[in-house]
């Protein structure tokens, strides 16, 4: 079992977060940055996935080889910001089945509006990676969560690349069996419900909206 919380420590990670960080940082570069590191962070949340053995011939002998076991992984993301992290770990999993699920935050109360829900059959046999770059008050990851378990899901991980200790506190009292994997944990939020010091607003970073 992963803990509930993994904060991913690599230099890699550190220094290309370092750089999204920075206000200079170019829209282009924040995308590409932001698809690095999704690779990284994958690589970590897909630890102690389930694994069996197949039967295959290598060129010398028989083996048994180990594989991952079950249905495909869904990958499931909450639009728009989501869709930054999906693109960089289907590269690494491309047979994942993908979701998506559209909420946005009300500005004055901060609670989270569902407009858009697809996702994947049998959630039930499959281990769920929900994505989204910033886990800030924790409201619409723990609605997206609420989704999936509704409709069946029952072996969930929640991956993001920044989370502030207020949306860990409201995830682990909404969702307690759901790990949560990030590159880095920042100070707390601000009025807005942004993290600080945090990058700003991730979707606008990346899609160059403002
Ligand atoms: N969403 C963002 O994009 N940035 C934050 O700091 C908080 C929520």
């Amino acid at each position: 079992m992963l803990d509930h919380l993994t904060v991913v420590s690599h230099p890699l990670v550190a220094h290309k977060l370092t750089i999204m960080r920075d206000k200079e940082t170019s829209t282009a570069s924040f995308r590409k940055l932001l698809r690095e590191i999704s690779l990284l962070l994958a690589y970590e949340v897909t630890r102690e996935l389930p694994m069996t053995t197949r039967r295959i011939e290598t060129p010398l002998q028989e083996m048994d080889a180990p594989a991952i076991e079950g249905k495909k992984l869904a990958l499931i993301s909450i639009l728009r910001a989501g869709n930054g992290l999906l693109d960089g770990i289907l590269e690494l999993i491309p047979a994942a089945r993908v979701g998506f699920v559209g909420l946005y935050r009300d500005p004055e109360t901060l609670q989270p509006v569902q407009y858009y829900c697809k996702l994947p059959d049998q959630l039930e046999d499959r281990v769920c990676i929900v994505v989204d770059p910033m886990l800030a008050t924790g409201n619409s990851s723990a609605a997206a969560v609420d989704l999936l378990k509704k409709a069946g899901a029952k072996n969930i991980r929640f991956l993001c690349l920044l989370a502030a200790p207020e949306g860990i506190a409201r995830m682990k009292e909404a969702h307690p069996d759901v790990p949560i994997v990030t590159a880095a944990v920042d100070k707390c939020l601000n009025d807005h419900g942004y993290i600080v010091p945090g990058l700003g607003d991730a979707g606008d970073r990346m899609f160059g909206t403002k």
